[in-house]
């Protein structure tokens, strides 16, 4: 691994999976485990790095000397991303966030009456975090990288969200009901803004944390 060569700097990560509730029980969520948000935040601080990860849903130890938030909704997690984001030197969105949630929250636990059909449920959007902090940026040179978990056409759809998202490099890894998420292992590529391509094979989800601190470290030179 590389030395101190994020010392001086703020990173922000964001880890795991939102949870959207219905009601007092139910939620709408994701495989996420939060392993490669942490794998980020373990790598950052063994280079020198202040980290603070942003943690969706995990149940995982605390890496050594991050700053952890938890965190459960989108918004939530929107609200710690912007507050920690306006002074770091880079943001890595490696969570899983629901692009959706349900319009109605009910208070009391939704109840299965007799003979009756289910009830659809109405789903809203959320606000899409890593568009927002990709534009304007908190701080001039700030690095944003986001992840992308995709199941098909993966670098075609990667090379479409890293335009469309605004950020500068894209991490497009695939996933499946055991693929990715909640491993101990990951493969990917790693896009950038510039047209570049890295390829991280399949190893440790530390091996592609550094390969993606690599990048950033070079970029804030
Ligand atoms: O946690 P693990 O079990 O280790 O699994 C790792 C992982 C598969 C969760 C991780 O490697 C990964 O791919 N994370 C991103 C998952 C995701 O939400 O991908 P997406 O393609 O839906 O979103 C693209 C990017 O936009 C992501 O950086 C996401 O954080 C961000 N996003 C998405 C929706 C939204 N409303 N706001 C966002 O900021």
């Amino acid at each position: 691994a590389a030395g101190p060569d994020l010392a001086g700097r703020h990173v922000v990560i964001s880890a795991g999976g939102t949870r959207e509730p219905l009601d007092p029980v139910r939620f709408l969520g994701n495989r996420s485990s939060g392993k490669q948000g942490y794998a980020l935040a373990r790598t950052a601080a063994a280079r020198g790095a202040r980290v603070t990860l942003i943690a969706a849903n995990t149940s995982l130890p605390d890496p050594a000397g991050a700053d952890v938030v938890p965190v459960g909704t989108a918004v939530e997690l929107r609200e710690a991303v912007l507050r920690a984001a306006a002074d770091a030197d880079a943001v890595v969105m490696a969570a899983a966030v629901a692009d959706f949630r349900p319009a109605v929250y009910a208070a009391g636990k939704i109840k299965k009456k007799d003979d009756q059909e289910p009830e659809p449920i109405t789903l809203v959007r959320n606000p899409d975090i890593l568009a927002e902090i990709s534009a304007p940026r908190a701080r001039p040179g700030q690095v944003v990288v986001g992840f992308a978990a995709e199941t098909d056409d993966v670098l075609a759809n990667g090379r479409a969200k890293l335009k469309r998202k605004g950020c500068d490099f894209l991490v497009v890894n695939e996933v499946g009901e055991r693929k990715t998420f909640g491993a101990e292992e990951n493969e990917a590529v790693v896009l950038g803004a510039d047209g570049s391509e890295t390829p991280v094979p399949h190893g440790p989800k530390e091996a592609l944390a550094d390969t993606v601190w690599d990048l950033v470290a070079e970029r804030l030179g």
